[in-house]
């Protein structure tokens, strides 16, 4: 055991996260020190010249302030650095200077990690220096730690998971409240669960960046973000959550991947799932992960997955297990194993569809889509007329299906849309059994 007298923290940045991060670090002191084995001392803070305006600048000394990344990685003294400025650039180019100069890293940034992990962590091995990331996915939620140790003995089936809170929060409140969407996400922008670009939630890359992070230690095999299928939750409109909700279904923003022998399926999309299921029932800015284990079964882990103030636990949490390794002069834990496997094309992926469709409200519609769905080897397990606009003679109808894969649905879909009386496809989601 090493006897220090403090453990040095290099903080990069002091926006929402980081400035959060910087103040429980002074306000928890005292506990914290006493969970480290010796007081974690803040050494530097690299802001930007804006960040000094904000009014947790206040909170702290002056000096420790500064916009010169030059001075900030030749601050004597610093053993982790923390950054949670997110994006792939400069991060990465800091975490490598960083690794490079025998700092251990601290992250809740998703993007570099699922990027460029393979990258840093081959880095940090050859420096004996760690790279921990726990706040990267699921906001306060422990799960890298579960993912690394406490499930590894067994073989993960599956991931199913709402890892978006942004997304989370505003299909909510448009589910319960029929609330406007622009508004919404503004709200969450003010609560600090939205990226800097708010399109990376609403698009579903933020997810993609979680998904590929948490399958790549699930199925001990390297997930890029490229190779997971996205969709985002701007096609949906509040006629879907009517309808979902009459049908007896939630709609979720899910994060979904499953491996067989011969391939490995990833996809980032909304769902229709049972109002039954216990992800409906997760709401607001939480967010859940399902795992299916081989041996332990379905364990699900739920909680607050964005904002400063969990994802600031799970940061903390990270610089202190790295602390204890210091003091303790054990080895950085490093486990990301560089496997490729063959990615599932979206083509072949199996699901149930709803279809929402306006077409004339007219006699012989419904005989001419079900000839193409038929055609295509789609087969129908309920068509529900919903609205009629006796102004324009159209009328709202949606279909359920039973499995077919996707492919197959493309293709009905493109031909259903040259049909005379079909007027528009309105919306297609698929439909997950949870
Ligand atoms: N924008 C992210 C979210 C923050 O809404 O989940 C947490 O990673």
């Amino acid at each position: 055991m090493k006897d220090r007298k403090s453990i040095g923290i290099g903080i990069m940045g002091l926006g929402v996260i980081s400035g959060q991060v910087a103040k429980v670090l002074q306000e928890k002191a005292t506990a914290l020190a006493e969970q480290a084995g010796c007081p974690l001392e803040i050494k530097k803070i690299k802001v930007l010249p804006q960040d000094l305006k904000r009014p947790i600048a206040c909170q702290f000394d002056p000096g420790l302030f500064t916009t010169d990344e030059d001075e900030f990685f030749s601050t004597a003294g610093i053993d982790i650095m923390v950054e949670a400025i997110g994006g792939e650039h400069p991060a990465f180019e800091y975490h490598q200077r960083a690794l490079k100069t025998g700092k251990h890293v601290v992250t809740s940034n998703k993007e570099v990690i699922a990027k460029r992990g393979a990258e840093l962590f081959a880095l940090a091995q050859k420096n004996n220096v760690s790279v921990r990331y726990e706040a990267s996915v699921g906001g306060g939620i422990p799960l890298i730690s579960p993912f690394l140790f406490d499930l590894v003995a067994n073989k993960i089936n599956g991931i199913y998971a709402i890892i978006n809170g942004t997304t989370n929060y505003i299909l909510t409140r448009m589910a319960k409240e029929g609330a406007d969407f622009a508004e919404v996400l503004k709200n969450a922008q003010e609560l600090g669960y939205a990226e800097a670009n708010p399109r990376d939630d609403v698009e579903g890359i933020d997810a993609t960046y979680k998904l590929a992070i948490l399958s790549s230690l699930g199925f001990h095999a390297r997930i890029r973000p490229s190779d997971i299928h996205h969709e985002g939750i701007s096609r949906l409109s509040y006629r879907d959550f009517k309808y979902a909700q009459e049908l007896g279904f939630a709609i979720k923003l899910l994060a979904i991947a499953k491996q067989d022998d011969k391939w490995i399926e990833a996809r980032v999309h909304p769902v229709l799932i049972s109002e039954d299921a216990l992800l409906a029932k997760v709401d607001g800015v939480y967010n859940a992960v399902l795992v299916e284990g081989d041996l332990v079964g379905n364990v699900i882990f739920y909680g607050r997955g964005a904002g400063p103030q969990p994802t600031s636990s799970a940061v903390i949490a990270d610089v202190v297990s790295v602390a204890q390794d210091i003091l303790l002069c054990s080895g950085p834990r490093i486990k990301w194993l560089p496997l490729q496997r063959a990615i599932k094309p979206m083509a072949e992926v199996v699901t149930r569809y709803y279809i929402r469709m306006s077409v004339a409200d007219q006699a012989g519609v419904l005989t001419q889509i079900t000839r193409v769905l038929g055609d295509n080897q789609i087969s129908i397990s309920a068509c529900i007329q919903k609205e009629v606009d006796f102004s324009t003679q159209s009328a709202e109808i949606v279909i359920m299906t039973h499995p077919s894969n996707e492919a197959a649905l493309q293709k009905a879909l493109k031909e259903m849309n040259t049909l005379n009386v079909v007027k528009e496809i309105s919306n297609f989601i698929r439909v997950e059994d949870l």
